[in-house]
């Protein structure tokens, strides 16, 4: 029997190819893994961290404690030269909406929480879909989501004092120089009594892009139009849900607004570095007013169910190359994934009682 000898293009060929399938092979399975944006800190390890050794179940693996709000953003139509993104038109779109405080315990004491957190979600009759995550502080302590990680370890309580260990907190500090205006906005930062009273910010910046297929890019706060000094509470300080039944309470009367307020970039400023606040006197546009008309508790709440993940953007805006923003994605997927999991189980365990 005769025998060609291979030739040796198709056999590069070949192996090229079984190469090529191998390696999406792998990059799917990285992807599955939750090792997101080409860093080594995994989803499944954020979260792990984040929940702390006994997680609640059933809630959020970060800012567990918090209550669902709907109103509505009324758009003032000045974004539209930046944006094709249907809510930035002029006119009222229905929003889904949470308030928060940062950690893993859904029943921490409200005032005690060191970041509170505003979130939104709009869904248009169109199908477009805009999710948005905003807490207290305008900028982060560090710009990548291995230092982030490392940031969580450093504020990991003590098993010891059950509260975080001072000396490796400095160190952390020390050796990132980055989180200089992160620390000094924390050291001027005055906690309100309020929800309503808070500054909320995308903190990441995002791209607007406009008609004409212009990009621009952009990061925005929620401005508090209530004064802090305004509307004395007659809550407790030391009740643990003090900011959620002072909102309660608010709106017994009239809405809470906020102005979305988005700040223009300009070419020297850096959209992928969250931890550089850009300058007071870049452009700032009111984009509409954030109306919250009601609140309800979240288990239960047309919240509970969302995933607020700040990587749903509508057409006309996209995500910048942030690497902190791009590793928000898969940890908030896997948090979700916990919870779903185990919100199934307790009604397939409600409904075996009845
Ligand atoms: C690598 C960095 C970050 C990680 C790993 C992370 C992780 C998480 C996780 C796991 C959740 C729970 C999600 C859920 O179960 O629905 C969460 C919630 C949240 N995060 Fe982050 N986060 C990061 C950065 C940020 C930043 C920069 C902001 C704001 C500027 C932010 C704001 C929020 C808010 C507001 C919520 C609560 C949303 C809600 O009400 O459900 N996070 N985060």
């Amino acid at each position: 029997m005769s025998h060609t000898p291979p030739n040796p293009s198709h056999l590069r060929a070949r192996y090229g190819m079984i190469f090529v399938a191998m390696a999406a092979l792998v990059s799917v399975f990285l992807y599955a893994a939750g090792l997101f944006g080409g860093h080594g800190t995994t989803a499944q390890q954020f979260v792990n961290l984040q929940q702390g050794a006994k997680p609640q179940f059933s809630f959020r693996r970060a800012h567990a404690k918090g209550m669902c709000i709907q109103g509505d953003f009324v758009a003032s139509g000045l974004l539209s030269p930046y944006t094709t993104a249907e809510f930035f038109q002029q006119g009222e779109q229905p929003f889904i909406g949470r308030f928060s405080t940062a950690g893993a315990n859904p029943l921490a004491p409200d005032l005690a929480a060191p970041v509170r957190s505003l979130a939104l979600s709009f869904s248009s009759e169109s199908g477009q879909r805009w999710r948005t995550a905003m807490n207290t502080p305008p900028v982060l302590a560090v710009g990548n989501p291995e230092d982030f990680f490392q940031q969580l370890l450093a504020l990991q309580p003590d098993p010891a004092t059950g509260k975080p260990n001072f000396d490796k907190l400095k160190a952390f500090f020390a050796a990132h120089s980055e989180s200089v205006q992160f620390n000094q906005w924390k050291q001027s930062y005055v906690p309100s009594t309020s929800f309503a009273t808070e500054q909320y910010h995308s903190t990441n910046a995002f791209y607007l892009l406009n008609k004409q297929g212009q990009r621009q890019a952009v990061r925005w706060a929620a401005v508090p139009q209530a004064d802090a000094q305004a509307m004395p509470s007659d809550i407790s300080n030391s009740d643990p849900d003090a900011l959620q039944l002072d909102l309660a309470e608010r709106l017994q009367t009239e809405p809470v607004r906020f102005d979305l307020m988005v700040t223009l970039a300009d070419a020297s400023d850096d959209e992928t570095n969250p931890t550089v606040a850009w300058p007071a006197e870049r452009t700032t546009i009111n984009a509409g007013t954030v109306v919250i008309r009601s609140v309800e508790e979240q288990k239960g709440g047309a919240c509970d169910g969302i995933n607020f993940d700040p990587l749903v953007l509508p057409a006309g805006m996209q995500a910048t190359a942030d690497p902190i923003l791009n590793a928000r994605g898969a940890a908030y997927a896997e948090s979700y994934r916990r919870r779903a999991r185990e919100i199934f189980i307790e009604s397939q365990t409600a409904g075996a009682q009845q």
